[in-house]
């Protein structure tokens, strides 16, 4: 049984293996309408529970879309509504939600919660976002790279304005997938040092840059998210918009990067906070194509899950 809660505690070649699967799978598909299944149906007779703590669009519906076209079934449970939310244990709703479904995917506040419920379930949990970690997003975001531009390995990745739990697993990525990494922001904001140690004990560049016009030179590929995220206090946001305003992505900031550049956002994105519309809706932007990857990816990743 395969549990998937972060891409530096997975192996490498499982997760390559990952992202080669999925973008066979959305090969696959090509032309075919959304709700038609799969040629074969891997889930067939599996159900997969999707417990959401925190909101979600991309998530939820991804993963819902995926089972079902790989044949499987999906309940959407909200935390606030399960007697999680009123008391129960995380270990002991582990040990029960396992009698009824195949699989679980989280969405949480701690990283603690989602270790628990791996550690009592019988059966494959992944990480749908902790406030530590974003695996899931990472792994659309390297198959959405590689299709537009080739192998990711040996390229730099430039994440610009808060070192949050998306840039976690961007580090975690830098380390399994072979790619560089500059971070620029406020000191403030920086990544867990753990994180930047690890990419860098894998023999990653890992480079830490508060001039943004600086960091971008050489990169092919700028990377941006929310300035205050779903467990940041409302009350750090005037403090964390004053300290990021610098670290907006647009169009002057592109143009210092290598001119094939991409730029990517996990979204929701706060449209001329952390990056502009001109980027967003600009020719360098894969923003759609990443959020349609959750699907493929998340597919590939449940399939590993499952070992089907
Ligand atoms: N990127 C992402 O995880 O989006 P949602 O919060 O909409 O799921
Ligand atoms: N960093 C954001 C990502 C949302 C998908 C958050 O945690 O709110």
């Amino acid at each position: 049984m395969n549990h998937f809660l972060d891409i530096h505690t997975t192996d490498a070649a499982d997760l390559r293996g990952m992202i080669d699967q999925a973008a066979a799978m959305k090969t696959a598909r090509n032309g075919r309408p959304k709700a038609a299944p799969d040629d074969d149906q891997p889930l067939a007779g599996r159900m997969v529970a999707l417990i959401f703590e925190k909101p979600s669009t991309r998530t939820r519906v991804s993963f819902d879309v995926g089972v079902r076209q790989m044949g499987g079934q999906t309940m959407i449970l909200s935390g606030a509504d399960m007697q999680l939310g009123h008391g129960e244990t995380i270990a002991d709703t582990a040990r029960v939600l396992s009698r009824y479904v195949d699989l679980i995917m989280i969405r949480t506040f701690e990283e603690s919660v989602l270790h628990e419920l791996a550690e009592y379930s019988s059966v494959p949990v992944i990480n749908g976002l902790t406030n530590r970690t974003h695996p899931c997003q990472i792994m659309a975001d390297v198959l959405t790279y590689e299709e537009h531009r080739g192998p990711i390995a040996g390229k730099r990745v430039v994440w610009s304005g808060d070192g949050n739990n998306v840039c976690a697993s961007m580090l975690h990525a830098a380390g399994q997938f072979g790619f560089d990494l500059t971070f620029t922001g406020p000191q403030t904001l920086d990544p867990e040092n753990e994180w930047v140690r690890y990419a860098r004990d894998k023999g990653r560049d890992v480079q830490i840059v508060r001039d943004p016009m600086q960091a971008v030179q050489g990169a092919d590929l700028i990377v941006t998210d929310t300035w205050v995220s779903m467990h940041d206090s409302q009350s750090t946001r005037e403090r964390r918009h004053n300290q990021l305003r610098p670290y907006q992505v647009n169009e002057r900031l592109m143009a210092e990067a290598k001119p094939d550049a991409l730029f990517m956002h996990c979204l929701p994105a706060h449209r001329d906070e952390e990056v502009t519309s001109e980027v967003m809706d600009g020719p360098q932007s894969v923003i759609w194509d990443e959020a349609e990857n959750r699907l493929h990816a998340q597919k590939a990743v449940m399939r590993w899950c499952l070992g089907v």
